[in-house]
């Protein structure tokens, strides 16, 4: 798999990969996300491909504080074939360069299976609670 930055041909892929791997949410749209991501550290979203084929994507982030990935995604019939691990060493590579110190990861409790996934990258679950407030409605 080839790792580059999201180009804005890739658009419509990157959002069908997203419905496939059930990422999409009837209150986040996949357009407008990918609008604030193109305008704000666009260097840290990121597309993989074998050939002309986009299987994977992943949208990373470092706020000067902690590191965060979104959107982290692998084609079904490309899943357990060592991209998920390879998308996310070099999105640890990347923020490490940024000096950034740790990663936080938020995830769906309905998506709760992928633990396994983290744990065999040594991602550990911290003790804490995720809160958020949404300010901008896309809806
Ligand atoms: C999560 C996801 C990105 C993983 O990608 P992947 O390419 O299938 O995973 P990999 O093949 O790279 O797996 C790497 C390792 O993790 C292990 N692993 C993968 N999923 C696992 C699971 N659910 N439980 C335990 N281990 C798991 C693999 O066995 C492999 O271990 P190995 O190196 O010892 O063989 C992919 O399954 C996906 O897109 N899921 C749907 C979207 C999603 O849930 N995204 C995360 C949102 S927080």
């Amino acid at each position: 798999m080839e790792i580059r930055k999201f180009n804005e041909p890739d658009r419509e892929d990157i959002i069908e990969l997203w419905k496939a791997c059930n990422l999409t949410r009837p209150w986040n749209d996949p357009n407008k996300d990918i609008d604030r991501k193109v305008r704000f550290q666009p260097d840290l979203f990121f597309v993989g491909s074998v050939g002309e084929k986009i299987i994977s994507s992943a949208m990373a982030g470092y706020d000067g504080h902690r590191g965060s990935v979104f959107y982290l995604a692998v084609s079904p019939d490309s899943q357990g074939l060592g991209y998920g691990q390879k998308m996310m060493e070099h999105i640890e590579k990347a923020l490490t360069k940024l000096g950034c110190p740790k990663i936080n990861i938020v995830i769906r409790s309905s998506n709760d299976r992928v633990l396994g996934f983290y744990n065999n990258m040594a991602y550990a679950k911290d003790d804490v609670v995720s809160i958020g407030k949404r300010l901008i409605p896309d809806a």
